[in-house]
C-alpha cells in the first residue's frame, strides 16, 4: 500500500475544504492514539468496498483517513472501525450489505470499543437508512455519495459521541481536491474525471444517487495524475459514470471546456504513465475523434467496455439508450476496423419489463455479430424510484432465469474464442502481482485486459515486461518471460 497524501504540507493544499479535513485528521490522531493508550495495542480499521471502480476509488481515500488518524489497515472485520462502502446498482448488493451488518454486530459485542459506519450509493436511499436505523441499531455513522470528502469530521464526531451520526446531502455542485489517498497499488491508479450521471437510463438509480454530470478541470486531473506518476504509477484508469460526455458540463468559452479525446491525449502525455484505460464511455457519445485518438495512441488500452444492456430495439428504448443495435453494430464495427486488436467488452441486462425470448435473441444476435470479448450478465433488478420500476411487464422470473442461460452460452462461447486468437504472440504486460494459486507464478495484464500467468521474480511486479502467449485456457494465458 501507498499513501499519497497530495501535497504533505497543509498550508500548500489549495482546496480550503480539504485543508479543514486535514485539520480533522489532526484532531482524529489525538483521539485514536487515547484509543491505543487503552487497548494497550494500535486500533483497526477496515473498510469493506461493494460495487464499481468508483467506489473502489472512494475507499482508497476513507482508508487513508483513517490510517492517518493512526487506525492501522485491517482486512478482517474484526476491527476497531468498520466501514461498508455501499452499491445499491442491483438488489444483491443491499442484501450483501444486511448479511455481512449481521456478522458485524457479533464482533461489536465483544468489542465495546468498535465502531460500524456505513457510506455510499445505498445511503442516498432514504428507505436504506430508515431500514438500518431500525434494525441496525448498532450502527454508529451513515453519510452518503455526496459528502463523503468530510469523512475526517464525521468520523471525529462519531468518535466524541455514543450516538448514530447521520449526515446525507440530496447533492452538491461541489469537487473537492486533495483529499489523502491510500492506494491498494503502486503502480496502477483510478483517477476520477467526473463525478454522476446525467443519462437516466430507465433502469438505473446512478443519477439519483450520485447526481448531476460534474467533470473536474484538466489541469486538476493532470496535476494529479503527474503527481502518481512521480510517485511510480504506470497505470492510469480515467474513471466516469459517462467518461465521453466529459466536459459537457463547462460552459462554452470556459479554457476548461476539452474533449474526452483532448483529455486522453493531454494523459498520454504525462511523462511515465505507459498506459492509460478508462471506464465507462456511453455507446451513444463515442465520437470519431475518440477512436481516432486511441487508433494513434499505443498508450491506450486496446480494451473499450462498450455497454450494450440490450439488442433489441423496442427494449433499447423503452431503456432510454438512445441507440439502435443497428448504431451499436456499426460503432463496434468501426472501432475493430480503426483499432486492429481491440477487445471489447460489454454489460447486458437480462429481464427488463417486456423483455421476452424474442428479445433476448435479438441481443444474442449482436453478441454474436460483436463477438465481445468478454461480456458482464445481470439479471434485471427493480429498483424503486426508477421509471422501469413502474413498468407494468415485469417478466416472471423463471423466464428471466432460462433467457438468462441461453444468453450466457453464447456469451461464453464467443468469449472463449475470442480469447484464443492470441495465441503464440508476445505482448507487453504490466506484472500486478504473485499467482494467488502458484506462487512461483507471475499475474500480468496486457493491453487488452486479459491476464497471463508465467514464471518470473517478484522483482518485477510493477514493471511492464513482454511475455509470449503460449496457451490460452479459456480467459487466461499461460506465458514465458521474454528478455528484453
Ligand atoms: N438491474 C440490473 N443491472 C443493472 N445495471 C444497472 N442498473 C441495473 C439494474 N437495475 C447494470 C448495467 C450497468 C452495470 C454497471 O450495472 O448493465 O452497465
Ligand atoms: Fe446508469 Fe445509464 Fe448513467 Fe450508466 S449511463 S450510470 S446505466 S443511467
Amino acid at each position: 500500500m501507498s499513501i499519497n497524501v497530495l501535497n504533505r504540507n497543509i498550508d500548500e493544499v489549495k482546496d480550503a475544504e480539504s485543508r479543514r479535513q486535514l485539520e480533522y485528521i489532526e484532531r482524529a490522531r489525538q483521539k485514536v492514539s487515547e484509543l491505543e493508550k487503552e487497548l494497550g495495542r494500535k486500533p483497526r480499521a477496515c473498510v469493506v468496498t461493494f460495487g464499481c471502480q468508483m467506489n473502489a476509488r472512494d475507499s482508497e481515500k476513507l482508508l487513508a483517513t483513517l490510517t492517518l488518524a493512526g487506525y492501522e489497515e485491517s482486512e478482517s472485520e474484526d476491527a476497531d472501525f468498520v466501514l461498508y462502502n455501499t452499491c445499491t446498482v442491483r438488489d444483491n448488493a443491499d442484501q450483501r450489505l444486511y448479511g455481512r451488518l449481521g456478522q458485524c454486530s457479533n464482533f461489536k459485542k465483544k468489542n465495546p470499543h468498535m465502531k460500524i459506519g456505513i457510506c455510499g450509493c445505498l445511503m442516498q436511499e432514504p428507505s436504506a437508512v430508515e431500514k438500518i436505523q431500525k434494525s441496525y441499531r448498532f450502527v454508529d455513522l451513515i453519510f452518503g455519495t455526496h459528502n463523503i470528502y468530510k469523512f475526517a469530521e464525521l468520523l471525529n464526531t462519531c468518535l466524541e459521541s455514543d450516538r448514530t451520526i447521520i449526515d446525507i446531502w440530496k447533492e452538491t455542485d461541489r469537487i473537492v481536491e486533495d483529499l489523502p489517498v491510500l492506494r491498494k497499488y503502486s503502480f496502477k491508479s483510478g483517477v476520477n474525471i467526473m463525478f454522476g450521471c446525467d443519462n437516466f437510463c430507465t433502469y438505473c438509480i446512478v443519477p439519483y444517487v450520485r447526481g448531476r454530470e460534474r467533470s473536474r478541470s484538466p489541469r486538476d486531473i493532470i496535476r494529479e495524475i503527474e503527481k502518481l506518476s512521480a510517485d511510480g504509477v504506470k497505470e492510469v484508469m480515467l474513471l466516469g459514470q459517462n467518461v465521453n460526455s466529459y466536459g459537457f458540463d463547462f460552459s462554452d468559452g470556459d479554457s476548461d471546456k476539452i474533449s474526452f479525446a483532448r483529455l486522453l491525449e493531454m494523459v498520454c502525455e504525462v511523462e511515465g504513465i505507459e498506459r492509460v484505460r478508462f471506464m465507462t464511455p456511453h455507446p451513444k457519445d463515442f465520437s470519431d475523434d475518440v477512436i481516432d485518438v486511441i487508433a494513434g495512441n499505443p498508450k491506450i488500452a486496446r480494451h473499450i467496455h462498450l455497454p450494450l444492456q440490450a439488442g433489441n430495439n423496442e427494449v433499447l428504448r423503452r431503456m432510454n439508450r438512445k441507440y439502435t443495435r443497428e448504431q451499436f453494430i456499426a460503432l463496434a464495427d468501426k472501432i475493430r476496423e480503426r483499432i486492429p486488436d481491440v477487445a471489447i467488452t460489454t454489460d447486458i441486462i437480462v429481464g427488463f419489463p417486456g423483455e421476452g425470448e424474442s428479445e433476448v435473441d435479438d441481443t444474442i444476435d449482436v453478441v454474436r455479430r460483436v463477438k465481445f470479448d468478454n461480456a458482464f450478465t445481470f439479471i434485471y433488478s427493480k429498483r424503486a424510484g426508477t421509471p422501469a420500476a413502474g413498468f407494468e411487464d415485469q417478466v416472471p422470473e423463471e423466464e428471466v432465469k432460462k433467457n438468462f442461460d441461453k444468453l450466457l452460452k453464447v456469451v461464453q462461447e464467443t468469449a472463449k474464442e475470442q480469447a484464443s486468437k492470441l495465441k503464440g504472440r508476445c505482448e507487453k504486460v504490466l506484472v500486478e502481482g504473485i499467482n494467488e494459486q502458484d506462487s512461483t507464478l507471475l499475474t500480468g495484464r496486457m493491453s487488452n485486459n486479459t491476464l497471463v500467468h508465467f514464471k518470473g521474480d517478484e522483482s518485477l511486479i510493477g514493471q511492464m515486461v513482454d511475455v509470449s502467449l503460449d496457451e490460452c485456457h479459456g480467459f487466461y494465458y499461460m506465458g514465458s518471460l521474454l528478455d528484453t
